[in-house]
């Protein structure tokens, strides 16, 4: 049967015929593009999703649920030697390449108003590196420090795949080794109208957009990422997201606590800022880890307060993980992936017949479907989460201005790398409200924690105010 035959079939079994309505007006190119956009479209699990009503996120029972066990930043005295033989086991693991970096950079950054690939975003307070670049110094860090080449692992979407492989290709993928840089697409789904229906967004092209970060597992076994990992001997991928400059994209002790510990999925968490703070929260139900999102946490639980007044539910998501690549693969092994979906109403552009052109809603017109990464959490064998300090390694990089903004995030950068100098021994001049005076970059080729920079610096520098200083 030829294509544009077969999909119309089964558009036509799922209710879905009216995406061949324009057929008939539209030229080759046009009708080749429309079947690539249907082609994509996995009509069994959207027509399950309507039917079945899956995607509307179950009521909460408070009742159940309780502050998750957590690693502390600072090991207590009893703590001390399982936390140093973990850093060795971490150390280990990098060294003989068990341990991958993996990026989820398939978002379209809408909120911060970027009309590029979020990686590719200059972020860095005095050099405008990309966070992209950023990351890449970082990894080229771990690799001269643990003999390793640490393969990197880019999830990008339709959208933001080519302008990501450029970005990389024009500037020679950062000095990482072209082989060590794997780029793979995530999935679609369609959006659909109040009576189900997928939208179309022009008479040839499907509104279709990412299918969210968990459907970066999917993608993993489909492009190849699992059978890539499994050549090179990885074990584990150190997963995080394009928006955090401050990420580390693969730390020994983490690694080691995760290994050490057999678990199948591990999470960083920080301390929460606020109560309404809009990160992932970590729970515990009947003894499973578990992400509840600040968008589903009802208030009263958000609030809530122990008997010593500190917060409950205080472990904030930073979303960096590992998953064990057998985790992945047992997962995404029977062909369907067991993540729920998670649904939510958004704007759609839409092509409107009658006037024969494209509309921008004004509120929100259509369903889109998305997996959450966190939703593998509960449904490993074991999973621990390890606190980490804010200012060490979450500042994201989300909306133009306020909170979670590029100013806040170069703010974070300046303090970080002022508290690094700091520990060295090094004099920053303060303001009264305590922000450094000078603007210090501190590039991750040479210093990625205290003590590289310690070891790094010959003399101490002398910062005067207002001063950029670039330690390269
Ligand atoms: C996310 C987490 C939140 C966590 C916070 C930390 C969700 C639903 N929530 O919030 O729990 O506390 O980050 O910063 O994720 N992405 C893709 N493909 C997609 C969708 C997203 O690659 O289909 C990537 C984005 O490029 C980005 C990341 O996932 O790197 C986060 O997506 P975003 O939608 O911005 O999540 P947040 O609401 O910021």
């Amino acid at each position: 049967m030829k294509r544009d035959d077969h999909l119309r079939q089964t558009a036509t079994e799922f209710g879905q015929q009216h995406l061949f309505q324009y057929w008939e007006s539209l030229s080759d190119d046009q009708r080749s593009a429309l079947l690539d956009d249907i082609e994509h479209i996995d009509f069994a699990t959207l027509s399950k999703l309507l039917s079945e009503k899956v995607g509307e996120t179950p009521p909460i029972d408070e009742s159940k649920i309780d502050a998750p066990p957590v690693y502390p930043h600072r090991p207590s005295d009893d703590q001390l030697e399982l936390y140093a033989s973990a850093i060795k086991t971490g150390e280990m693991m990098l060294a003989s390449g068990k341990v991958g970096a993996m990026v989820v950079a398939g978002g379209q950054g809408t909120r911060l108003g970027f009309d590029a690939p979020k990686g590719t975003f200059p972020i860095s307070p005095i050099k405008s590196k990309t966070l992209f670049q950023l990351f890449a110094e970082n990894i080229l860090n771990l690799n001269n420090t643990f003999g390793c080449k640490i393969p990197w692992y880019v999830m990008t979407s339709s959208a933001t795949d080519a302008p990501t492989r450029a970005f990389f290709e024009e500037y020679n993928n950062f000095g990482l080794d072209p082989g060590d840089v794997y780029f793979f697409e995530q999935g679609v789904m369609p959006a659909v109208d109040d009576h189900g229906k997928i939208i179309l967004a022009s008479p040839h092209a499907v509104a279709l957009s990412p299918n969210g970060h968990g459907g970066s597992l999917l993608a993993m076994r489909d492009r190849g990422v699992l059978e890539d990992a499994k050549r090179r001997g990885v074990e584990i991928f150190s997963y995080f997201q394009v928006d955090n400059p401050l990420v580390s994209p693969a730390d020994p002790l983490f690694i080691g606590l995760h290994a050490n510990s057999e678990s199948q999925m591990s999470s960083i968490a920080v301390p929460k800022a606020d109560d309404l703070e809009k990160v992932g929260n970590f729970v515990s139900i009947d003894g499973r880890v578990q992400v509840i999102e600040y968008s589903d946490l009802p208030d009263s639980l958000a609030h809530a307060k122990n008997a010593d007044g500190s917060r409950k539910l205080n472990a904030g998501s930073v979303a960096i993980h590992l998953i064990n690549r057998s985790y992945v693969e047992s997962l995404t092994g029977g062909g369907e992936l067991s993540l729920p979906w998670h649904r939510a109403r958004k704007k759609v552009e839409y092509y409107d017949a009658i006037a024969s052109t494209t509309v921008q809603p004004d509120s929100p017109n259509a369903t889109k479907f998305e997996m959450f990464i966190f939703d593998a959490i509960p449904l490993a064998t074991k999973s621990i989460v390890l606190e980490q300090r804010r200012e060490d390694c979450f500042s994201p990089v989300k909306n133009a201005e306020g909170v979670d903004s590029p100013a806040t995030a170069r703010r974070d950068m300046i303090r970080r790398a002022a508290s690094w100098l700091e520990s060295c021994g090094v004099d920053v001049l303060r303001n009264s409200k305590k922000e450094p005076q000078a603007t210090i970059e501190i590039s991750p080729l040479r210093a990625i924690n205290v003590k590289q920079l310690s070891t790094s610096l010959q003399t101490k520098p002398k910062i005067k105010t207002n001063e950029e200083l670039y330690l390269e």
